[in-house]
């Protein structure tokens, strides 16, 4: 049975004219930081949401992007990553092997194909073609943690680069960003390395557009993260926009994303989703099934993490 949700317990978020970024998780908040004077000095949304992915793609110790994921369960890296600024505007990649700015990857294909999406073999060699560096993805903590989830060993426990324990314990996940700039233009991009331990050849929602990103200027845009196989299943992202295009408020939207996942799935314990959904005037929303998900905001108050509005399973036992 499907549980009523709180009432969205903090005031619609955002509304100015000024630029806005947002980002999931708290590694977010490094991406926007990067971004966010480029922003305010005329940048594009475009450039901000690409050096925001950039900033986790590179962060060993984001576990879920970039340099620092976890590999699938035959030990191999494969990214996946999506631009989007509208929808006859869109770029992604999925199974990169061998690059790791796979947000850069895909704003490639959007600029300079006539196609969507690149896969495997194929999209590393678009990049080798243009010239982009190989990188080795699987870092040395990735490759231990690999091997101690083939041989049964517990994980070792989750910290920060300062060697304390990380403030939410339950997996984070893709990055994904939406900003809006001073011209009014709004672009998203997120980057992922997929769920820990896949099976091979596994791609989730990150890559696809309408899944874990989706921009249309007549609506809004929104980014999801969390298990790619809910998002989907209701198509997230686009379901979001869709709904403010129809006169949705971002709080709402994001509700009813909630609760179709709700609806179809019936999640499990573990199961985090969680969305942020962005209206071309910059009122704002997030939520999630459970507790644990925060968002990195950049705006004229400044850059720092605020909780989502809308928890729909907000019993403690949900964080197990
Ligand atoms: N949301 C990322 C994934 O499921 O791959």
């Amino acid at each position: 049975m499907v549980q009523m949700i709180p009432p969205i317990s903090q005031p619609m978020a955002g509304g100015s004219t000024s630029p806005i970024m947002l980002a999931t998780w708290s590694f977010g908040v490094a991406g926007c930081t990067d971004a966010w004077p480029a922003l305010t000095a005329g940048g594009s949304a475009l450039d901000a949401v690409c050096a925001a992915a950039r900033r986790a793609e590179l962060d060993p110790t984001v576990n879920s992007v970039g340099y620092g994921g976890l590999p699938d369960a035959t030990g191999r890296m494969s990214l996946d990553a999506c631009v989007m600024t509208g929808p006859a505007n869109c770029g992604a990649v999925c199974a990169v092997a061998h690059h790791l700015h796979v947000a850069d990857l895909a704003r490639m294909v959007m600029e300079r194909t006539s196609h969507v999406m690149l896969a495997g073999n194929g999209a590393d060699a678009f990049a080798d073609a243009l010239g982009v560096a190989k990188s080795q993805l699987l870092s040395a903590d990735a490759k231990d943690a690999w091997r101690r989830w083939c041989t049964g060993e517990p994980p070792l426990p989750s910290v920060d680069a300062g060697g304390d324990p990380r403030e939410h314990q339950i997996p984070h996940d893709t990055i994904g960003v939406l900003a809006i700039d001073s011209q009014r233009h709004m672009a998203g991009a997120c980057s992922t390395s997929g769920l820990p331990f896949k099976l091979a050849g596994r791609v989730g929602d990150s890559p696809i557009p309408g899944h874990g990103l989706y921009v249309d200027p007549a609506g809004g845009g929104a980014v999801a993260t969390g298990n790619g196989e809910l998002i989907m299943g209701v198509s997230g992202s686009f379901l979001a926009v869709e709904c403010m295009r129809r006169g949705a408020t971002p709080g709402e939207a994001v509700e009813e994303v909630l609760h179709r996942i709700d609806h179809a799935f019936h999640p499990r314990a573990h199961q985090q989703v969680a969305i942020i959904a962005l209206a071309p005037d910059g009122r704002w929303a997030a939520g999630a099934l459970r507790y644990g998900f925060v968002v990195a905001v950049a705006d004229a108050a400044g850059i720092r993490t605020e909780l989502p509005q809308c928890v729909l399973h907000p019993q403690k036992e949900s964080l197990e």
